[in-house]
């Protein structure tokens, strides 16, 4: 929001098991608890504070970084995380004088040591929203209830189509004529938290899996800067029935 004044103002508070109910797929929901609530999430510091998580060449986190460069655009990137070493990503970071940190699965004793261990770091940067943009890890139960709703990821198909790691080589392969890219809520499960936004993207009759994939990202990249802009300046509501509202 342009011309916000306050520079901070408290983090609306959500119950974590709440949360995790209205993030989960009905399918995935324990018990028959109602969930009566809605999250409703605003940034807690203007411009909100993005933490980032990369895993390659990062362009979507240079979208980001571009973008917050106006400062109308109301976040910025504060701090840009990898679980591995010497990745563009990292250097387009540095190159804009954010800081990195690096937390490598194998450095951990186990899994959730490596959850807890980035969750910490990240933490420390007191984000308004993660996220993760190509980072290539799923991260666990204690990293996401320690940010309910506020843990974003993009993904290069129009969810539920097409989850996973090869998302333009499983459309292609399915013989779509439209996929495109998903902007989500991260959950427990792989690629299945609710939808924010989508943009579509069609399939050329002579694309091969890469020149898909560099088209969907060229959709990726500006629906990821247009809807984070959006979450930062007016905040976002995901309600019982997961659907996301951003304002
Ligand atoms: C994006 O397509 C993202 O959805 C996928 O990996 C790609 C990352 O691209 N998981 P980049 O590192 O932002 O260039």
């Amino acid at each position: 929001m342009v011309g916000r004044e306050s520079a901070s103002r408290p983090l609306h508070t959500v119950r974590t098991d709440d949360a995790v109910r209205i993030l989960q797929p009905e399918s995935h929901r324990k018990g028959a608890a109602v969930v009566a609530s809605t999250l409703d999430l605003l940034p807690g510091h203007a411009p909100a504070r993005l933490v980032v998580l990369v895993s390659g060449s990062g362009t979507n986190l240079q979208a980001l970084l571009d973008a917050s460069r106006d400062p109308a655009y109301g976040a910025r990137v504060v701090a840009v995380g990898a679980d591995r070493d010497a990745i563009q990503g990292l250097a387009r970071a540095e190159g804009a004088g954010v800081p990195t940190f690096v937390h490598r699965v194998k450095d951990h004793p186990d899994r959730r040591a490596w959850d807890l261990a980035i969750r910490d770091t990240v933490a420390g940067y007191e984000p308004d929203l993660v996220v993760s943009a190509g980072f290539m890890k799923l991260l666990g139960p204690d990293f996401l209830a320690a940010f309910p709703g506020r843990v974003v990821n993009t993904h290069p198909a129009l969810l539920p189509s097409f989850p996973g790691m090869h998302a333009a080589r499983d459309a292609l392969a399915y013989g779509v004529k439209v996929t495109g890219c998903t902007l989500f809520a991260v959950t427990e499960g792989v690629d299945d938290g609710p939808v924010i936004a989508q943009s579509a993207v069609p399939v050329e009759a002579d694309d091969d899996e890469n020149s898909l994939h560099e088209r969907i990202k060229v959709a990726e990249r500006a629906l990821l800067v247009d809807y984070v802009g959006r979450m930062a300046r007016g905040g976002w509501t995901i309600d019982a029935e997961r659907k996301v509202t951003v304002k």
